[in-house]
């Protein structure tokens, strides 16, 4: 080429929670009987769960009834829909004052988390949690060009903030000017008390930093838990973007339906300015998926979605108990059980993991690939692990390194539907962890 193709940023971009399907793949290539066990993926529908019937009545009638679904929408997204979230964003937090004009829609929260990012001056960086969900990490790292900077979040205390951390990384690095919170937690399944968020924002409005809240999860949290928005604890006194989507309480994750409310846009111009660009962007990708966002506003005022949310929590909730029981009756493997969103990350004592255990692989060809996939250098334990788990098993976990984690463990998703199976797979898993800790 005349000029080299090769992009060193690419190098940030990582996705180990569907990037560890491609090593399931080329088993199955050397092995077609493999039968992959998908805990790695938080999609409730390949874990068993249908999306509600009225959701699918109401998209039929639109479809059939209503020509103007198949054309595009606003830019920013169709009005009745940006209406219905504005409305749902005062309902949260009832002097947010939030009108059509604050709120975008993108092709799936996944894309919004792009545009946020990729509209941030050079040298200006959003601090990431660790672990940290991938889209959010590697994209705050693409678009700045540089590692991404975290602060810690502790398994030994529930997976809360490390408050000190985070301050002291805002201190050390001034070029932080935005604190990402997810909650509730993708990977860890944490949800925050209102003191550690209302810390983070004292911590924001000492450093005049604005925050951006994913809550993609609120409503999926169990355990007595409470979800506090963050838009009410910050009230009014920082600029802050709020992220949500219908991926997961619907759940509708092939609908790639999000969108980002901007709160208190307006009490600082920089930000104001900031917000316009991210606008500007989605202007240029001309709109977002139209159909879904034709629905958005009868979704969740329907009768049945109450219910259906309901019913998804207790599952959650009982899916947490069995499943952290299971892996904390394992030496050597600790994990706190989810209270919200349906995730659960554990992590291995240090020390227990080394580089010469292994689990039996029967078939020649597939022991033979992992072997050369784990002597790769720089291999993290628990992606080592979490290799031969899949080629022993079939079952898929993602490793806690990909999610930038400095504690080697994995996580798995708590969406499966059928008991069951949930106990094969969990009871399966246990025993592999034992034989590969005691090789
Ligand atoms: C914390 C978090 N944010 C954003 C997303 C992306 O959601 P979407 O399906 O709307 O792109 C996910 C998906 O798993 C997530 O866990």
């Amino acid at each position: 080429m005349r000029n080299s193709l090769l992009n060193p940023k690419l190098s940030y971009l990582q996705y180990g929670i569907r990037e560890i399907v491609l090593i399931a793949d080329q088993i199955k290539q050397r092995n077609p009987s493999f039968t992959m066990i998908p805990e790695n993926i938080g999609d409730p529908i390949i874990k068993g769960w249908t999306t509600p019937q009225y959701v699918k009545d109401l998209l039929c009638d639109a479809a059939r009834n209503k020509d103007m679904v198949w054309g595009y929408v606003h830019s920013r997204g169709l009005e009745a829909a940006r209406a219905w979230v504005a409305q749902d964003a005062n309902r949260c937090y009832p002097k947010a004052n939030l009108d059509v004009d604050d709120i975008v829609f993108a092709n799936g929260l996944g894309a919004a988390i792009g545009l946020t990012y990729v509209a941030l001056p050079e040298g200006v960086r959003v601090i990431q949690p660790s672990p940290s969900y991938p889209t959010h990490a590697s994209l705050e790292a693409f678009a700045s060009g540089k590692e991404s900077i975290s602060y810690n979040c502790d398994p030994k205390h529930g997976w809360q903030v490390d408050l000190e951390h985070l301050e002291s990384q805002i201190q050390k690095h001034p070029e932080i000017t935005g604190i990402l919170v997810v909650n509730p937690n993708n990977p860890t399944g944490a949800v925050y008390s209102r003191e550690t968020l209302e810390r983070i924002v004292e911590l924001a409005l000492k450093y005049n930093l604005f925050i951006l809240a994913d809550e993609i999860y609120y409503r999926l949290v169990y355990h007595g838990k409470v979800h506090h928005h963050m838009s009410a604890v910050v009230d009014g006194r920082v600029p802050l973007i709020v992220m949500r989507g219908i991926s997961k309480d619907i759940p509708w994750p092939g609908s790639r339906c999000g969108w980002i409310e901007f709160h208190n846009a307006k009490m600082n111009a920089d930000f104001a300015a900031y917000a316009e660009g991210i606008k500007k962007r989605m202007l240029l990708e001309v709109g977002a998926t139209a159909m879904p966002q034709h629905l958005v506003p009868y979704l969740y005022e329907h009768p049945d979605f109450q219910p259906h949310l309901e019913a998804t929590n207790r599952k959650l909730e009982e899916n947490s108990t069995a499943i952290a029981g299971i892996l904390n009756s394992i030496p050597g493997v600790t994990c706190n059980p989810a209270n919200g969103a349906f995730y659960i990350t554990s992590v291995f004592e240090p020390g227990v993991l080394h580089d010469r255990q292994t689990l039996p692989i029967a078939n020649a060809d597939v022991r033979a690939f992992i072997e050369q996939e784990v002597r790769k250098p720089g291999i993290a334990p628990d992606k080592r692990f979490a290799y031969y788990l899949l080629a022993n098993t079939g079952i898929v976990v993602t490793p806690a390194s990909d999610f930038f984690s400095p504690h080697y463990g994995f996580r798995v998703t708590t969406l499966d539907r059928d008991p069951k199976k949930l106990q094969f797979t969990y009871a399966t898993l246990k025993a592999a962890i034992e034989a590969y800790l005691a090789s």
